[in-house]
C-alpha cells in the first residue's frame, strides 16, 4: 500500500509521507508555510488548516471523511476551551490517514504576502525579524546545574533551532519569576535580524495572545511620519504624523547644519528635540490604536543624512562642507533606549536604513527598496522632490543616484506669495490661453475659482500651484522660453502690472491680499528647475542614455505635480506623459517594506553598495546642464513628447 497522498492549498505543494504524520510535520516536510508558536503542543491555534472531504477534480482525488485522524484529546480539549470553526483542524495534532486535499488559511501562513496598495511593483513577503516562541523549559535540578537562561536556550535550541538568544539585564531580572509563575512554560519575543546575535526582547509566562508591532517611520526635515503595523498580517493599524520641533532652529537642513556650527551644543539640542518628537509620536499612535507600548517591539527609520545624524546625536558639521563625509553610511541596528525612545518596548530594536552618500540619505535607499529601479528592464528616473531632489536612475544593468540642490522654492518658500501645502494655498492654476484670465483651485476646497460653491479664503501658493502657474503662463504666451514675462502690450492682457523694472502676473487681488507671480519667483522656480533636471541629465550622460523609458515622482509633493506641468517647464527630461507616474511615499513605504521583511535589509544594503553615486558639486558638466535648463523648457534638448 502506498503513503498517502497530501497536497497543500493555495501553494499547491504535494507529496507522501508516512500513514500517522501530524499535517503539521507534513507542511514542514513540503516546505509549506505553515504558522505554529506553541511548537506542536495544541495551544496556540496557529497551524489551523482547513479540511473539506469529497471530490477534487482537477487535482484527480477524493478525499475521504477519515482522511484524517478523528479529534485527539488535545485537539478536543482546544476546541472545548476556544472553539474550532467547522471544517478546521490543528495541524499540530491531526494526522493524515489517507489521500488528502488541505487548504492552509492566509492566517496559519508565516509568510503571507501583504498586497501593497500603492503603485504594485510587488508584494511584501512577511518575514518580520521579531517573532514569538512558546517553550518549555527544563526546571532546575540539582544534578545539572544551569542557569535559567542556559536552559532556556537549550529549550529553543531543542524545540524551535533558534539561539542562542542574548538576554538584557533588564530582562533578565524578570526571567525567574516569569519562568515560575509560568510552570516553566513560557512564551518569548526574539529579535532575529539578517545578521548580528538573536536578542530576547521580552517574555511572558505560558501563552502570550497578544499581539507584536513594530514602527515604519519616515523622518523629514519638515514632518515626521510614522505607520503603525502589525508584525504578523503586515497591516497598518495606524498612521500619524507631526511637525519636525527642530523647525525652530532651521527651516531647511543646511540652516540647521549652520545652527550646528555657531551654536556650541546646538546639535545637542536638535537631537534632544527630533527624538523628543520621535517618542511623543510612538506613544500617540499606540494610545490611538489602543496598544500597550509593550507590543511595540520594532521601528524601522528612513531620513536623509543630516536627520540621520542629528537622530544618531552626531554633530552634522561635516555634512555641511566638502567632501561631505558621513560619519558611517551603513545601516545601523540599536536598542531602542539608545534613542531614547521610551514609549515602545524598553528592549524594543531600531533599523536605520543604509545612507547612499554625504548627500543621498536613506530615504532614497528607502525609495530604492520600494521602487527596485534595478529590477526594471526600462530604464528609470525617480525623483523625490525637497529642499534636495534626490535622483535616482536604473534598471537591470546598474542604479545611479545623485542629489541636487534645488533649494526650497518647490516647497513654497522664496516665493513672493509662498506657502506650505496647506488650507488656503492655491495648488492647481488654469490659464486661458486667449484671455489670459486664471482660473485656480484652493487646497481645502474642491470646486474651481470659477465654479458655484468656490468660497475658499485664499492665504498664498504652494508648490504645485506655484509650478502649474509658470507652465500655464508659458503655455498662454505670457512668459518667453527664457522665463521673462512680456509686457501688458506685448501679452495683451490686463492682468500685468509692473514691478520695479519688471512685470508680475497677477493670479488673485481681493480685499485682503494680492497674490502675483513676480519675476522674482520665476527666477527661483528655474534656478530648482535647472538643479534637478541637471542632475537628472548628469546621471543620463554617466549612463551614456539620452533618452529615460519612465520618471516616477516619489514624495508627497510628486503626488501633487502634474506631468504635463512638470515638463512643459523642463523639470523632468522628455518622456511620453503616460510613462510619468507618482510613488506616493515612496521612502515611507520602503520603511515598512524593511519593517515586515528581513531579507528586505540585507537587500538594500547591498543594493546601495552596489550603487553608483555621482556628487553634482565637483563634475563640471552639471555646471553647463543647469545654464542650458534654465530655459523653459529647455535651450538646447528636445522635446518632443510637449508637440504631442
Ligand atoms: Fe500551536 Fe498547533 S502549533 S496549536
Amino acid at each position: 500500500e502506498k503513503d498517502p497522498l497530501v497536497v497543500f492549498m493555495p501553494s499547491g505543494k504535494r507529496g507522501r509521507v508516512p500513514k500517522g504524520t501530524p499535517v503539521l510535520s507534513a507542511a514542514r516536510r513540503l516546505g509549506v508555510d505553515l504558522d505554529s508558536v506553541c511548537g506542536g503542543r495544541g495551544i496556540c491555534s496557529k497551524c489551523q488548516v482547513s479540511f473539506g472531504p469529497g471530490s477534487y477534480p482537477k487535482l484527480g482525488l477524493t478525499v475521504a471523511e477519515d482522511a484524517l485522524s478523528p479529534w485527539n484529546a488535545v485537539e478536543a480539549r482546544y476546541d472545548e476551551k476556544r472553539g474550532l470553526k467547522p471544517g478546521r483542524r490543528l495541524g499540530c495534532q491531526a494526522e493524515i490517514l489517507a489521500d488528502v486535499v488541505l487548504d492552509v488559511p492566509p492566517e496559519s501562513q508565516v509568510h503571507r504576502q501583504v498586497v501593497r496598495k500603492a503603485a504594485t511593483l510587488r508584494d511584501i513577503r512577511m518575514d518580520p525579524a521579531t517573532r514569538l516562541y512558546f517553550v518549555e523549559v527544563d526546571a532546575p535540578d540539582m544534578h545539572e546545574p544551569s542557569g535559567d537562561l542556559e536552559r532556556l536556550n537549550r529549550a529553543l535550541a531543542a524545540q524551535w533551532q533558534i539561539g542562542p538568544v542574548e538576554a538584557p539585564l533588564s530582562l533578565l531580572r524578570r526571567l525567574q519569576p516569569v519562568l515560575r509563575k509560568g510552570g516553566f512554560q513560557i512564551t518569548v519575543a526574539v529579535h532575529h535580524a539578517h545578521r548580528g546575535p538573536a536578542r530576547l526582547i521580552d517574555l511572558w509566562p505560558g501563552l502570550y495572545e497578544g499581539g507584536l508591532y513594530g514602527l515604519a517611520i519616515d523622518l523629514g526635515s519638515t514632518t515626521v511620519a510614522a505607520h503603525l503595523c502589525d508584525l504578523v498580517t503586515g497591516a497598518v493599524i495606524e498612521s500619524a504624523g507631526i511637525m519636525n520641533p527642530q523647525i525652530r532652529f532651521g527651516e531647511d537642513l543646511m540652516s540647521r547644519v549652520s545652527y550646528s556650527m555657531m551654536n556650541p551644543g546646538g546639535d545637542v539640542e536638535m537631537t534632544a528635540a527630533v527624538r523628543g518628537a520621535m517618542d511623543a509620536l510612538a506613544g500617540e499612535i499606540a494610545a490611538t490604536a489602543g496598544i500597550d507600548p509593550r507590543a511595540v517591539v520594532e521601528a524601522v527609520i528612513v531620513c536623509n543624512p543630516v536627520m540621520h545624524h542629528l537622530l544618531l546625536g552626531i554633530d552634522p558639521v561635516e555634512l555641511g562642507q566638502a567632501p561631505f563625509a558621513l560619519a558611517t553610511s551603513g545601516a545601523m541596528d540599536l536598542a531602542c533606549s539608545e534613542l531614547d525612545l521610551t514609549r515602545m518596548n524598553p528592549a524594543g530594536r531600531l533599523y536605520l536604513l543604509p545612507c547612499i552618500a554625504g548627500h543621498v540619505g536613506a530615504d532614497a535607499a528607502a525609495v530604492a527598496l520600494s521602487e527596485a529601479p534595478g529590477e526594471q528592464d526600462e530604464l528609470t528616473l525617480i525623483v523625490d522632490v525637497g529642499t534636495n531632489a534626490e535622483i535616482l536612475l536604473g534598471d537591470r544593468q546598474g542604479v545611479l543616484a545623485c542629489s541636487s540642490p534645488t533649494g526650497p522654492a518647490f516647497e513654497g518658500a522664496q516665493i513672493s506669495s509662498g506657502q506650505r501645502a496647506a488650507p488656503g494655498a492655491i495648488e492647481a492654476v488654469r490659464i486661458d490661453p486667449v484671455t489670459k484670465i486664471p482660473r485656480f483651485r484652493v487646497i481645502g476646497c474642491d470646486a474651481w475659482s470659477d465654479e458655484p460653491g468656490f468660497d475658499a479664503a485664499i492665504t498664498g501658493i504652494c508648490g504645485s500651484g506655484i509650478i502649474e502657474a509658470l507652465a500655464e503662463m508659458r503655455m498662454a504666451g505670457i512668459l518667453d522660453p527664457s522665463g521673462l514675462i512680456g509686457s501688458a502690450e506685448q501679452v495683451g492682457s490686463d492682468r500685468l502690472r509692473p514691478e520695479g523694472r519688471t512685470q508680475a502676473y497677477v493670479l488673485h487681488e481681493d480685499e485682503d491680499r494680492t497674490i502675483t507671480v513676480t519675476q522674482g519667483d520665476i527666477r527661483a522656480i528655474q534656478l530648482a528647475k535647472s538643479a534637478l533636471y541637471a542632475g537628472a541629465r548628469l546621471l543620463m550622460d554617466t549612463r551614456g542614455a539620452d533618452k529615460v523609458d519612465r520618471v516616477v515622482l516619489a514624495g508627497a509633493f510628486g503626488a501633487h505635480i502634474s506631468p504635463l506641468h512638470a515638463m512643459v517647464l523642463g523639470m523632468i527630461p522628455d518622456v511620453p506623459l503616460d510613462h510619468v507616474t507618482s510613488a506616493g511615499n515612496a521612502a515611507g513605504t520602503g520603511a515598512r517594506i524593511a519593517l515586515l521583511n528581513r531579507a528586505a535589509r540585507a537587500e538594500i544594503e547591498a543594493t546601495v553598495t552596489g550603487i553608483h553615486k555621482i556628487e553634482t558639486a565637483i563634475e563640471p558638466r552639471f555646471q553647463e546642464h543647469f545654464v542650458a535648463a534654465n530655459a523653459m523648457p529647455h535651450a538646447v534638448d528636445p522635446f518632443p513628447e510637449l508637440r504631442k
